[in-house]
């Protein structure tokens, strides 16, 4: 269920501490590395030996331990595991988690954390209830935290309500369940994706040049979320305002016939995923110093060559062709017939067409409605996010990959 999964378990002082001993050793059942780091409030219930020796790893608990920090800062710590479980999550880990505060170990690894966060909240049933506590829940819940219980059900303080931590079974089930959903497993392991984003510019003079609108969020995109899928990321970017994703390999270019030559040097790759709006002329001759206007003279006329296309030079090679090679068709009208004839032209596999009209608003916008146009036919996903696009796109590609359908 989590097999190969590294979750680094936060235990928090409540009674509930004690479940968190079972919770590991059903962890580790499922095939995940369990990393433990225990708030000094949980040293009380439970001790750092016991949840090392089921654990098999060391047990952090020190924010300024000197050997810890030696051997992984805590940065690093947060940051090697795919999820972070808060089990029990306590009224004040919750709060710390809310408000930002990093005061201890447990609440600076959950600040500096990038990886989906999990709680499992115990507590007494009027905390649970205090409008305090609900606040933070709200907060923490739209900072995209989830939740796992609590129960209804008798307490140790004697108390009936919710509050009960969630059984150690139950919250293995949701973790991995969670894990699934978010994407996190890593289909695309061990597997090199390039992808090309942005758009060109074509010189005129040293000042001057052409080029288009786009902004780069959809590849970017799509190179983080091929990133998250555990490939190796290579994005060969045009000129844009959005910064580079993280932990991929980005090689900044200007021109066409440049982000050519550094898409081959990239190759091999199994995926080639072509995003880049790339400018279809170059002027012929740009000079080299910047062109004057001349009093009485006409405009200069602007002689254009075609530009390499890029996408269909790397679908048609014979050797090193990616396993996988996607083009985007941006289109005004007739969306969804220019990209089947954008299929056969090109050579790709899959073409995601998408409308470009102003009207759409997906040139700089956020959102994207695309329609993947493949050989077997087009399926036509809803509106959503450049970054839902991204994933599901990335998803697809994995299953091609895997020789499924998608
Ligand atoms: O022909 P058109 O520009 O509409 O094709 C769009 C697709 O082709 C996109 O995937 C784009 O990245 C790619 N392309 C390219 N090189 C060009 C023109 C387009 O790789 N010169």
């Amino acid at each position: 269920m989590l097999d190969g999964k590294r979750i680094l378990l936060i235990i928090g002082g409540g009674v509930a501490a004690y479940k968190a001993l079972d919770l590991i050793r059903r962890l580790r059942d499922a095939g995940a590395n369990v990393i433990v780091c225990m708030t000094p409030a949980a040293q009380q219930f439970v001790t750092p030996l016991s949840a090392a020796s089921l654990s098999g790893n060391d047990v952090h608990v020190d924010l300024f331990s000197l050997t810890d920090e030696a051997k992984m800062g805590h940065i690093q710590l947060s940051r090697v595991a795919d999820a972070v479980l808060v089990a029990p999550a306590t009224a004040d880990l919750l709060a710390k988690m809310a408000h930002g505060l990093a005061n201890n170990l447990a609440s600076t690894l959950l600040l500096a954390t990038n990886k989906p966060v999990f709680v499992a909240p115990a507590m007494n049933v009027q905390m649970w209830l205090n409008p305090a506590t609900r606040r933070n829940v709200a907060t923490l819940r739209e900072d995209g935290v989830t939740f796992i219980g609590p129960l209804d059900g008798p307490m140790a303080c004697g108390e009936f309500g919710p509050g009960r931590m969630a059984e150690p079974s139950d919250i293995v089930t949701a973790v991995a369940k969670g894990l699934a959903s978010s994407g996190v497993a890593q289909p695309l392991a061990g597997k090199h994706v390039l992808v090309t984003s942005g758009p060109t510019r074509e010189p005129i003079d040293p000042v001057r040049y052409l080029s288009n609108h786009s902004s780069g969020k959809q590849g970017h995109a799509i190179a983080a979320a091929a990133r998250s899928a555990g490939a190796d990321v290579t994005l060969v970017s045009g000129p844009v305002a959005i910064p580079d994703p993280e932990g991929v390999r980005v090689v900044h270019v200007e021109t066409a016939q440049q982000m050519l030559k550094e898409v081959q040097a990239a190759l091999p790759a199994d995926v080639f995923i072509s995003t880049a709006a790339v400018a279809d002329w170059a002027v012929a001759a740009p000079a080299s110093s910047k062109t004057k206007k001349t009093r009485g003279a006409p405009p200069p006329v602007l002689k254009l060559v075609e530009n390499p296309d890029i996408l269909a030079t790397i679908s048609k090679l014979s050797f090193n062709r990616p396993t996988l090679v996607v083009g985007f068709a941006a289109e005004t009208d007739d969306v969804i017939d220019h990209g089947r004839e954008k299929l056969a032209r090109k050579g790709c596999d899959l073409i995601v067409a998408n409308d470009v009209s102003p009207a759409a608003g997906v040139m700089g916008g956020d959102a994207n409605q695309v329609h993947i146009v493949s050989a077997d036919g087009v399926e036509s996903w809803p509106l959503q996010s450049k970054a839902a696009v991204a994933r599901q796109l990335v998803q697809t590609c994995a299953k091609l990959l895997e020789g499924q359908r998608p």
